[in-house]
């Protein structure tokens, strides 16, 4: 593997560089993989494959937005020492100007010298230039030596999600909550449900909590295009909402990824209804995973929200991880 993180002949200086697909992907998915190690999940391990092998016209640095459905334009950063790839940063549009920054790698031997804060600075200045008025990244909460470049630079943690996981072929342990009367689960409309949905995720600190990287919010947004940029890469999402006489009281997501896997699902519900009707939504979308390709199910929740947590594993899942999400405001 490190043969490949190797250039032949002087095509880079040594230091950074802005990523161009042509020349680096292949070294920035060795290295990938050989600085993330056994953090890596399987799912992501597949995807590393598939860029791999991925060529010619297909060579762009797109390809990785892996994770980030809705991701638009995309750039990064590479640091090469004496023709070897030893550092990587990617970002991703995701928003009229609120950009994702992932892929935050050092080569295990260069760890400790600047690379990653030097590259991450660097990322920031193009990205400035490009108009984004908002880093936001995910990293692990028990992340030192990450969360300590990302705290340097100014980043500030908008809140914590707990990341869950469901193991395919287990269709989880129904929660059979019932419903109040004049309350109802249903499909989201996003032209009749749009404003009142964004009031409840307002409500439960779902905008704050890092609007590109929730599909909550990204259900919004979808539009004509977004739905054929689902279709062509394989994704389908179904969108409930428990409604009511007030509206809706609960919002849910499956985002199911095809063979990329896992299925992704989230929940946000109404602070003054929580813990009431989160099982009812659970229970509806987990009756549609059935439907797709058997795998595991990945969910998000945020970490102060209790009900849907506890709905979560009572219905099986498992908590793999704590996320922070980090904001940099340009
Ligand atoms: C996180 C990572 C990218 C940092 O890369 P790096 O090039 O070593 O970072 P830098 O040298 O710029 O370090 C910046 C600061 O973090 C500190 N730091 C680096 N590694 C550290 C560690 N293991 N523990 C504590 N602090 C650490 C440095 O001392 C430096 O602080 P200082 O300026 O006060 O001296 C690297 O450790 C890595 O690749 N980790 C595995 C992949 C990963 O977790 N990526 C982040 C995903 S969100």
């Amino acid at each position: 593997m490190a043969a490949s993180l190797r250039l032949t002949g002087s095509l880079v200086p040594d230091g950074p560089a802005r990523f161009d697909p042509r020349r680096d992907l292949r070294a920035v998915v060795d290295l990938l993989r050989l600085g993330f190690g056994r953090d890596l999940a399987p799912q992501d391990l597949r995807w590393l494959d598939g860029l791999s092998r991925i060529s010619g016209a297909s060579l762009t640095l797109q390809s990785m937005a892996n994770g980030l459905p809705g991701a638009g334009e995309a750039t990064g950063q590479v640091y090469y020492h004496d023709g070897q790839l030893v550092g990587n940063v990617s970002a991703f549009r995701c928003g009229r100007d609120v950009w994702v920054v992932a892929n935050v790698v050092t080569h295990p031997a260069w760890r400790g010298q600047g690379i990653a804060s030097r590259l991450m600075r660097l990322a920031i200045q193009d990205l400035g230039r490009r108009g984004a008025h908002q880093l936001q990244l995910q990293v692990r909460a028990d992340n030192l030596a990450a969360q300590k470049v990302y705290a340097s630079l100014g980043f500030w943690r908008m809140n914590s999600a707990v990341a869950l996981r469901l193991p395919a072929h287990s269709l989880g342990r129904r929660t059979f909550q019932t419903l109040g009367a004049g309350q109802l689960l249903r499909p989201f409309h996003r032209r009749r449900d749009r404003r009142a949905v964004q009031a409840l995720l307002d409500r439960a600190g779902e905008l704050d909590r890092g609007g590109p990287t929730s599909q909550l919010v990204q259900a919004l947004d979808m539009g004509v295009m977004e739905g054929l940029d689902d279709w062509m890469s394989g994704r389908r999402r179904r969108t409930m909402v428990v409604d009511s006489s007030t509206g809706p009281l609960a919002i849910g997501t499956l985002l199911n990824q095809g063979r990329i896997g896992p299925h992704r699902l989230e929940m946000a519900a109404d602070p003054d209804w929580t813990g009431r009707v989160e099982g009812a939504l659970l229970d509806g979308l987990l009756s549609l995973v059935a439907t797709v390709p058997a795998q595991d199910i990945e969910a998000e929740v945020d970490a102060r929200a209790g009900g849907p947590l506890a709905s979560l594993l009572w219905a099986g899942f498992r908590r793999s991880r704590t996320l922070d999400r980090l904001a940099l405001d340009l």
